[in-house]
């Protein structure tokens, strides 16, 4: 893909569906009795991996655009698969159906993609151990062997040692057949889509955030119910066209129907404390969710501290923050961020390297960077490690370069936001493109 300095960006443009919350529906559904019709649902290769799973479990499901509807036949209704269940890229999908699966008391084999099998999984496999699953991993990655386990499973109270939604829901949905209420407590505040679903099904859940953040999930004597719903614009996806809208001089953009979550809102806070010209209108809900249309206006960015809370409920953000920040008057320091070391890429080295190489100020430490803005950045061609953010993220930066952009193996970005070449477009964004999806 290469992305030429272009003129300003314009216009109003619409998100595909949030990737977590699409992730959610099409397990939630299949965990429920009855048929689901989720609107806006994400289409795109982490979402696909869990459609499979979906086949592979016996759950019939039928795609039209971006409705998807699911015949669910309540937990009891999922089949053992007769192969490993293929996870692809996502770790969303493997901790999530770790989970459910071993709440449904289903045997399985759940791998992965070579990048799939280098990210941490104790932190999911303890837990549920703990629980009584009987679960093993290989040196604490996938594959994931699920064997039969004693229903029901134990009770659990258990302090995550990380903020991470996706242990959490893991955790929850394998709580759904435990002999009596399970309690969490996390360190920060991760995102909380699965406690906003579950207790749409029907499910029991409480949370507090006093001294201690903790949630609560009572087992349901009763089936779930199954989902109504549409899928908010992803906030992660908006990420890139709002970086890209503060970043190209003159630009004044729309983002309509964004998830605007409080879990997920941290980029905008981050950008609003660098002076970004930010405003929210049309707030409303959808599906137990907030949402509202984001209006951009170009301008000059001053750099900032990034830490504690703010780095959870930007966690995804980061490759389109540094960006920003590389772009911003004066120094911006990121701390309390090693999870980052273990995402698709570890996203504080590849990302300090790959914003060198297109000549930003950029100096990696233990838990997060340090970057001097600079007015224009000089371009230049970068690997984004089969890390579909950091792809679309230094594509952005070249909106805002001398020399513009290429990067390398771009169709990486197809696992999340397969329109991001065409949405930029919209707004008047000059990109090759070399890749067929
Ligand atoms: C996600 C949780 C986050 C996030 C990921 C999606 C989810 O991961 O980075 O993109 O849908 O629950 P962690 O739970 O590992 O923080």
């Amino acid at each position: 893909m290469i992305v030429k300095p272009g003129k300003a960006l314009q216009g109003a443009v619409t998100l595909p569906g949030d990737k977590s919350i699409s992730h959610r529906a099409i397990l939630f559904a299949a965990l429920a009795a009855g048929e689901s019709v989720i609107d806006n649902v994400l289409v795109s290769g982490v979402t696909e991996a869990m459609l499979r799973a979906l086949t592979a479990l016996g759950v019939a499901w039928r795609l039209e655009g971006t409705r998807l509807t699911v015949q669910g036949h309540g937990r009891s209704g999922l089949q053992a698969p007769a192969a490993p269940i293929d996870c692809g890229n996502s770790a969303t999908t493997i901790r999530l159906l770790v989970g459910a699966l071993a709440g449904a008391g289903v045997t399985a084999v759940l791998d992965g993609s070579p990048g799939l099998r280098r990210r941490p999984m104790l932190r999911v496999v303890e837990p549920l151990q703990q629980m009584g699953v009987a679960l093993t991993a290989v040196a604490g990655r996938a594959p994931l062997t699920l064997g039969a386990s004693p229903y029901p499973l134990q009770a659990l109270t258990y302090t995550l040692p990380v903020a991470s939604a996706q242990v959490k829901s893991c955790l929850l949905l394998a709580a759904l057949a435990a002999a009596g209420p399970t309690t969490l407590v996390e360190p920060g505040p991760s995102r909380d889509h699965t406690e906003r679903m579950l207790r749409k099904m029907g499910a029991r859940v409480e949370e507090g955030s006093g001294e201690e953040r903790w949630v609560r999930l009572y087992p349901p004597a009763a089936e779930l119910r199954p989902l109504q719903m549409t899928v908010p614009g992803d906030m992660s996806s908006a990420a890139f066209l709002m970086v890209a809208a503060l970043i190209t001089p003159g630009s004044l953009v729309t983002l309509r129907g964004v998830g605007l979550n409080p879990t997920r809102t941290g980029l905008l806070d981050a950008l609003r404390r660098m002076g970004a010209d930010i405003t929210i209108t049309h707030e409303t809900e959808m599906a137990g969710e907030p949402v509202g249309d984001v209006a951009l206006r170009a301008g000059e960015l001053r750099g900032t501290e990034i830490s504690g809370d703010l780095v959870v409920r930007m966690i995804d953000e980061f490759p389109a923050f540094a960006v920003a920040a590389a772009l911003a008057e004066g120094q911006t320091v990121v701390r309390d961020a090693l999870e980052l070391r273990h995402k698709e890429s570890d996203r504080i080295t590849v990302l300090c390297q790959e914003l060198r190489a297109i000549g930003a100020d950029v100096t990696e430490t233990a838990d997060g960077f340090v970057i001097v803005g600079k007015p224009a950045l000089p371009g230049g061609t970068i690997n984004p490690h089969q890390d579909h953010r950091l792809a679309m993220a230094l594509a952005v930066a070249g909106l805002c370069s001398v020399k513009g952009v290429v990067v390398q193996e771009a169709e990486i970005i197809t696992e999340s936001f397969p329109t991001f070449v065409p949405k930029l477009r919209e707004l008047g964004a000059e990109i090759e493109q070399q890749f067929d999806r």
